[in-house]
C-alpha cells in the first residue's frame, strides 16, 4: 500500500464523519458524537498516559511533546496543559483542517501535515513525550517501522515515547481467518479494481499489524532503552495489542 491511499483514505474519512473515523462505535456512526463527550475522553486517555509513565518511573519532562496521527486533535489538546509546547502531525490534511476548524487552537499547539511515509521533515525538532494512540494500527508494517525509527531520533535526551500498536492477528480465530481469507483472496482484488473503474469506492480504515520482533530491532537501532511492553485492552480480538514504552537515556556530560 502506497501512503497515497492512506491519504486518501482518512481524508474521505475526515470529510465523511471525522470524530467516528477516529472512535468508532456503532451508536456514535452517523455524526452522533458530541464534541465534548469526544473531547473529554482525550483527557481521560492523556491523564491515564501520564499517571502510567510516573509508576513505571519514566514520567515525562514538561517541555514539548509530539501526538503522531493527531487526527482533530482528541489527545493533542488535552496534552496541551502538560506541556509547554505540543504538535500534533497527521498524514491527512482533512483532518488537520478540522483540527484547526472545530474549536480554538490553544496558544501552546501546531497541527502539522506530514504527507509522507517518515518524519524527516520534523528531523530538527527534539520531543520529551511522543504519544501515538490507535493510529500506527492502521499503517502498514513497512511504513510504519520506518515511523517508529524516525520517532527515536526525534526523542530529547530523558525524553519519553509510549506507542500503542497492533502487533499480532490471532488466525486461530475463526472469524479472523475467514475475513483474511476474503480481504487478501485474488477474487478480492480482482473485484476492487474491476468496481472502482465504475464507482469510487469507499474509504476504506484499513488495520495492519506490526511484529513486536521487528519493532525490538527498531528500538536497538534507534538506541533507546526498552522500559516496557504493556499488554493493550483497547483493540478487540482477534486483534493483539500493546503498549512500547521506550526511553532515550539522557546523555551523561
Ligand atoms: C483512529 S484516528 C486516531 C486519532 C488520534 N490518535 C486519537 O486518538 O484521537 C487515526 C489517525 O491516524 C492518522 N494516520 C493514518 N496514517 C498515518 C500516517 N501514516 N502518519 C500520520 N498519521 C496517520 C489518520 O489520518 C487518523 O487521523
Amino acid at each position: 500500500m502506497m501512503i497515497r491511499h492512506l491519504i486518501s483514505s482518512w481524508d474521505r474519512l475526515a470529510e465523511t464523519d471525522a470524530l467516528w473515523a477516529i472512535l468508532t462505535s456503532d451508536e456514535k456512526a452517523g455524526s452522533k458524537w458530541s464534541e465534548d463527550e469526544f473531547f473529554a475522553t482525550g483527557v481521560a486517555d492523556v491523564e491515564a498516559v501520564l499517571a502510567r509513565l510516573k509508576d513505571l518511573g519514566v514520567p515525562p519532562e514538561p517541555q514539548r511533546a509530539l501526538d503522531f496521527g493527531c487526527g482533530v486533535g482528541r489527545l493533542t489538546r488535552a496534552l496541551a496543559p502538560h506541556f509547554q509546547a505540543v504538535d500534533g502531525v497527521d498524514v491527512s490534511g482533512a483532518m488537520i483542517e478540522k483540527a484547526g476548524q472545530i474549536r480554538a487552537v490553544p496558544s501552546n499547539v501546531r497541527f502539522l501535515h506530514n504527507p509522507r511515509p517518515n518524519l524527516a521533515a520534523f528531523s530538527r525538532e527534539r520531543y520529551s513525550l511522543i504519544l501515538s494512540l490507535i493510529s500506527l494500527q492502521h499503517v502498514p508494517e513497512r511504513i510504519a517501522l520506518a515511523y517508529v525509527g524516525d520517532l527515536c531520533g526525534l526523542l530529547a535526551d530523558g525524553g519519553v515515547a509510549y506507542l500503542q500498536m497492533i502487533t499480532f492477528l490471532d488466525t486461530r480465530n475463526a472469524a479472523a481467518a475467514e475475513k483474511l481469507r476474503r480481504d487478501e483472496s485474488p477474487a478480492t482484488h480482482v473485484y476492487r479494481a474491476v468496481a472502482s473503474v465504475f464507482r469510487r469506492p469507499p474509504p476504506r480504515m484499513e488495520t495492519f499489524y506490526c511484529r513486536l520482533s521487528k519493532i525490538a530491532e527498531v528500538l536497538e537501532r534507534g538506541r533507546v532503552r526498552l522500559v516496557a511492553v504493556l499488554p493493550d485492552a483497547s483493540v478487540p480480538a482477534p486483534f493483539v495489542s500493546h503498549v512500547l514504552v521506550f526511553e532515550k537515556p539522557a546523555s551523561r556530560a
